[in-house]
């Protein structure tokens, strides 16, 4: 079993201050990263490009778990390759040849994820579970931080944690979206072990006891 991680996501940190973000999530003991990529086109909000990544990379160890939310993913590999990115996850609802932007990513070097959103049927991934490293089970419509989880998508997570059993595999199963001590528990029972916060971690006031509640 992977042991349970939890991914801040810097879209809830002050955009005018991502170092200050980053010390953050150091502070409060963590390893991970989540870097969330917008282009205003696969969802309805821009957040910023590989440049931050690579601005950033130079401060720190952690691992930076990118997700990204374009319509072209594919395009983008090589540049959050070279920005330091260490995990690149796109959307299988995206533009693109899904098995040929996993292959990419691998052959940077780089581990692997698909993600879905959460109206997404989970059989759509089930053809990439043996080439990717990450399943990320989107638990809001991606685009925005803060929003309410999503309940319906504890199927979801079910359904992959059952497939990875039957298949003996080892990739991380992540959640994304309104992740709290309370939801981030029902996905850990739903054998999720990779969670994102956002606005939960940069709102906290002791973001140490908030992380440890989740992994707990
Ligand atoms: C949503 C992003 C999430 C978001 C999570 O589009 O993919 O990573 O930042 O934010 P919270 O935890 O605030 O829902
Ligand atoms: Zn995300």
């Amino acid at each position: 079993m992977n042991a349970a991680v939890v991914a801040p996501s810097l879209l809830a940190a002050d955009h005018g201050a991502f170092a200050q973000g980053v010390r953050d999530v150091e502070a409060a003991g963590l390893t991970w990263l989540h870097v969330d990529i917008m282009d205003g086109h696969f969802v309805p909000n821009i957040s910023f490009g590989p440049q931050v990544v690579a601005d950033l990379r130079p401060l720190t160890k952690l691992h930076f778990d990118v997700h990204l939310m374009l319509s072209h993913p594919d395009r983008y590999v090589a540049a959050f390759a070279k920005a330091g990115a260490e995990r690149l996850t796109v959307h299988v609802e995206a533009d693109h040849d899904v098995a040929g932007t996993i292959a990419a990513i691998k052959a940077a070097g780089l581990a692997a994820g698909i993600a879905m959103n959460p109206d997404a049927d989970p059989r759509r991934v089930l053809p990439y579970l043996d080439d990717v490293d990450l399943v990320l089970c989107m638990t809001v419509f991606p685009g925005f931080g803060g929003q309410s989880f999503m309940p319906s998508v504890l199927e979801s997570i079910r359904f992959i944690a059952a497939e990875r059993a039957r298949r003996g595999a080892r990739f991380r199963l992540e959640v994304d979206g309104g992740i709290n001590v309370e939801t981030g528990r029902l996905c850990r029972e739903a054998g999720a072990d990779t969670l994102v916060a956002g606005t939960a971690f940069f709102k906290s006031a002791d973001r140490r006891a908030f992380a440890r509640a989740l992994t707990a």
